[in-house]
């Protein structure tokens, strides 16, 4: 088959333990003078929060703090940020948490270039003007926002989150620092991890897969199996967090640029309705899809199952090979305590046809290995319940 056009987007990325201290050299090249520093009160209590401040200010950067972000950061947090970075006379920002204050630095960014509501920029490549420079520093190994294209934000209003997606969302610069993680709670290494699983696992699947999103995305699965148990038991293994950024990396460059899938779109529909932990909705998801999808591209989840670490022959058959495959994604979720049904989250049948319908209008569901209708995704839901 004659290859087709593909193109890879990628910040600069600093990867490494200690790298976040250098926080302020990064953001002076980029000629910030004060800047915008978006965190959270999880990330800024840990002091992660307080180290880059430090590195900002020993480089002479004066910043303002701005730490009103929510889990599912909601648009009007968008709005109220960019108040902030107007008023304050900010000229950058350094975005420094997990994917919901870095999702949140995007939509200022985007908001401050160009005076529009965050929300009119919902879908894909609708962004016309360059936003101010972004430098992130992720404290979780599951979001990879900091290598991303993509900006997820919560509609207040109509209770779903939308997506946006665009190059110019891909940070100037992203400091990967390992240690960052190392305060995670068990439940949040589990949590964050399966979304960088799901991550690669989507990007491995997806229907504009590309050579390069396929080393990083398998790679990644290799990556996030075999460290997130360690991860969890051993939070300060410096071998075990560094393999999991690493992965949560790799899934991030893959996602960013093949895109994600049914998991994803199902997922931002929980998030948006019920408010509910992005990573635990995908983690809950990500066996029902695959089975759903298997038919459609079974050679790839035979090889995520076996970079997950499953025994699957090279010439099994469709159903064995399906069963073999969502085995061993069932298997990785008990094994890490994971396992709880939609209903145990307070999802009931009443919600379904508002989650299905808000998941079939999702971006994310464009490059599933399969369209899946409504009615598809009512019947997951439904397994997973
Ligand atoms: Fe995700």
């Amino acid at each position: 088959m004659p290859t087709r056009e593909w193109k890879f987007v990628v910040p600069e990325i600093v990867f490494g333990p200690g790298c976040s201290d250098r926080a302020g050299r990064f953001a002076g090249n980029l000629g910030m003078e004060r800047a915008l520093v978006v965190s959270d009160p999880g990330v800024i209590a840990a002091g992660w929060t307080r180290l880059v401040l430090e590195s900002l200010s020993r480089t002479g950067i004066e910043t303002v703090l701005f730490d009103r972000v929510s889990p599912n950061p909601r648009d009007v947090e968008v709005m109220l940020g960019a108040d902030v970075f107007r008023e304050k006379g900010c000229d950058g920002i350094v975005a420094v948490g997990g994917g919901s204050p870095m999702d949140c630095a995007k939509g200022i960014g985007l908001v401050a270039g160009t005076g529009r509501h965050v929300l009119a920029f919902e879908g894909v490549d609708k962004v016309d003007a360059p936003s101010p420079p972004l430098v992130c520093v992720p404290t979780t190994s599951g979001s990879s926002a900091d290598v991303s294209q993509f900006a997820i934000i919560l509609d207040t209003v109509r209770e779903v989150k939308i997506a946006i997606v665009s190059k110019a969302l891909v940070p100037d610069v992203a400091l990967v620092d390992p240690v960052l993680t190392t305060t995670m709670s068990p439940s949040l290494t589990v949590n964050t991890g399966l979304d960088a699983l799901t991550h690669a696992m989507e990007a491995y699947v997806s229907s504009v897969h590309q050579p390069l999103t396929d080393h990083l995305a398998i790679e990644a699965v290799r990556l996030v199996a075999a460290n997130l148990e360690k991860a969890r038991d051993h939070p300060n293994d410096p071998l075990a967090r560094e393999n999991m950024m690493l992965g949560s990396m790799y899934a991030g460059l893959a996602f960013s640029n093949a895109i994600l899938g049914a998991v994803h779109a199902m997922a931002h529909a929980l998030g948006g309705l019920l408010d509910l932990p992005h990573g635990l909705c995908n983690a809950i998801l990500m066996d029902h899809v695959a089975a759903a999808n298997y038919p459609a591209a079974p050679k790839r989840y035979q090889a995520i199952g076996r970079a997950m670490g499953a025994a699957i022959p090279e010439d099994v058959g469709g159903s064995l090979g399906r069963e073999l495959v969502v085995a061993a994604m069932t298997a990785f979720k008990k094994r890490l305590g994971a396992v709880v049904s939609l209903g145990e989250l307070g999802v009931t049948r009443a919600h379904l046809a508002d989650l299905a319908r808000a998941a079939a209008a999702d971006p994310c569901l464009a490059t599933n290995p399969r369209p899946l209708a409504v009615e598809d995704i009512t019947a997951i839901y439904e397994q997973a319940l």
